[in-house]
């Protein structure tokens, strides 16, 4: 073999097995392995979406039967566990349960989160959740959770969208819908672009976790839009 062609088989085979890094050093491979906690609109509808594009999906619930459902809707790249078994398994787990759960679920589950990104969707809805959705929507609903699970590496996305819209306009025909996304660690933030633009969206990267604001629910970057309109609503 060449010296050239060696190099080149090198190099690919590195690109094909190198796994993403988080700063904290969580790994995820091209085809990663992705836990949903919470099957319902939100959870149900992106894991189908992961999972068709090639991911590993495993869906918990408090209701078994419900995870069941999800993956039974996702495909054969699905499978149901525990919470537990859940983030065991994943490289990656997104969240999506009503806000009010979110303190409960942390206590149990961010200590075998940590070194792991997290996706967030959550909004933080007083007529739903109570009192406690106050100081999230006061201080931004992306700090208001990532503070509640210390040590994992927190993704702010698919918040601004409602499910149906996420379930319908996925793969459409360009100009893809575009979804906003925030994290503080590089390494979360280039793991969820790559996982907005395999559920079918147009990853449009807006700061920081505490830059998200900008796209909380009711705020000006909240909606479907495409990334143009998005840039210019946030004046980028
Ligand atoms: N719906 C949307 O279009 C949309 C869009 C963007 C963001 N979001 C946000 O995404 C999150 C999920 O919304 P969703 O519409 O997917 O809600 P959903 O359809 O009602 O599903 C909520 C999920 O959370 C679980 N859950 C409820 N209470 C729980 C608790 N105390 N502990 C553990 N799990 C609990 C439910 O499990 P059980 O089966 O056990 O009840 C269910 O799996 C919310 O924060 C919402 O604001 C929603």
């Amino acid at each position: 073999m060449t010296s050239r062609r060696r190099f080149l088989l090198t190099t690919l085979t590195f690109a094909l097995v190198t796994p993403w890094r988080t700063g904290r050093g969580a790994q995820a491979s091209k085809h990663m392995r992705i836990g949903v906690i919470g099957s319902g609109r939100i959870g149900g509808t992106l894991g189908g979406l992961w999972a068709k594009a090639g991911h590993e999906v495993m869906f918990s619930d408090r209701d078994i039967e419900r995870a069941k459902r999800a993956a039974q809707a996702a495909g054969s790249n699905a499978r149901v566990g525990t919470s537990s078994d859940t983030v065991a398994f994943a490289d990656v787990v997104l969240i999506a349960v009503p806000y009010s759960a979110l303190p409960t679920l942390a206590k149990e589950l961010a200590p075998g989160l940590k070194g792991k990104v997290m996706i967030d969707p959550n909004n933080p809805i007083p007529q739903r959740d109570g009192d406690m959705a106050l100081g999230p929507r006061e201080k931004g609903a992306a700090v208001s959770t990532a503070a509640m699970f210390p040590g994992v590496a927190s993704l702010r996305a698919f918040n601004a969208i409602g499910y149906a819209t996420l379930q319908s306009e996925a793969h459409r025909a360009p100009p893809k819908l575009a979804v906003p996304v925030a994290a503080d660690d590089p390494g979360a933030l280039k793991l969820g672009m790559q996982l907005v633009a395999d559920a079918g969206f147009e990853p449009v990267h807006v700061g920081t976790l505490a830059q998200s604001r900008i796209f909380d629910l009711g705020a000006p970057g909240a909606g479907a839009h495409s990334a143009s309109e998005l840039r210019k609503i946030l004046g980028r």
